[in-house]
């Protein structure tokens, strides 16, 4: 079952056309929601940070935000699916191939539910991780259907047998190939603060709200590949990997080889949220 603006469709018939900007251009914009227990996790945050993409590329949604809540909630329905993703994408819309914009574009919404389990297995065990220098474009913020960077970084990660790749600009850490990052010093937590290098993550958002209000100090502020490595504690954020422990970048052993205690008691926090 897939929403296609203003249908809920059976797979086999939605027809994309070969004119739609996303296809030429990935012009466009996205959000993967997750569900858990058949409901949408923080949909608002989800909404508002749709609703920011398109606002900074200039794609006018042709529906409110309470009209895509409403019809997210139909697709989930009509979807069945308790624990799992939701993905979201409206592209520009269809019009011949120009890199010029055309006027009064009509922008397609595409939507569907996927059945996936948590990773607990890794969230519980941690992964291992390499770096690489981030070269993606400097409008990080923005939620664009433009991953092929992302996608390069996580096959590179897939080439040398880890999970995920962290991204680095002349040696400052950014975030991941498809999560935010956090490390653990001395107690604290820090991240790279949210502008337009990084994504603003809905799990991050989550996780420090959670931190703070469990007392830890949390420094917004850049590190760089020195301090992620000398760390007491590595785990990255993001609505597929929750809030996963590193135990090891570029083949160099960090937070001891084990989820640290930290990262453990965000898990927690996290895992009760979540029941609520
Ligand atoms: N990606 N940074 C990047 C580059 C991401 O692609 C993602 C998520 C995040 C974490 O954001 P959030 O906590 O809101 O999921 C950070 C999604 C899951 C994806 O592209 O599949």
């Amino acid at each position: 079952m897939l929403l296609y603006n203003d249908l809920f469709l059976d797979k086999k018939d939605v027809h994309i056309s070969h004119e739609d900007r996303g296809y030429y251009f990935g012009d466009g914009v996205y959000e993967v929601f997750r569900i858990y227990n058949g409901q949408l996790f923080e949909t608002e945050k989800h909404l508002q940070r749709l609703k920011r993409s398109c606002e900074e590329i200039q794609i006018t949604l042709p529906y409110t935000m309470e009209e895509i809540d409403d019809k997210l909630l139909q697709l989930i329905q009509k979807s069945f699916v308790q624990e799992g993703t939701l993905y979201l994408q409206i592209t520009r819309g269809i019009a011949p191939r120009s890199h010029i914009i055309p006027e009064n574009m009509k922008p397609v919404v595409l939507a569907y539910c996927n059945e996936v389990k948590r990773p607990l297995d890794k969230m519980q065990s941690g992964i291992k991780a390499i770096t690489q220098e981030d070269i993606r474009w400097l409008r990080c913020d923005i939620k664009s259907l433009n991953l092929l960077p992302n996608t390069l970084a996580k096959q590179n990660a897939v080439k040398h047998n880890v999970d995920e790749t962290i991204f680095h600009r002349d040696g400052i850490i950014t975030e991941c190939s498809a999560s935010n990052i956090m490390i653990v010093k001395n107690g604290e937590i820090h991240t790279h603060p949210v502008n337009h290098l990084i994504l603003n993550g809905v799990t991050r958002a989550v996780v420090l709200k959670l931190a703070t209000e469990a007392g830890f100090i949390i420094k917004e502020q850049s590190f760089d590949l020195n301090q992620l490595k000398s760390a007491d504690e590595v785990f990255i954020t993001g609505t597929t990997v929750e809030i996963t422990p590193i135990i090891s970048i570029d083949q160099q052993i960090v937070s001891n080889g084990k989820p640290g205690e930290i990262t453990r008691e965000l898990q927690k926090l996290y895992e009760k949220f979540v029941a609520g």
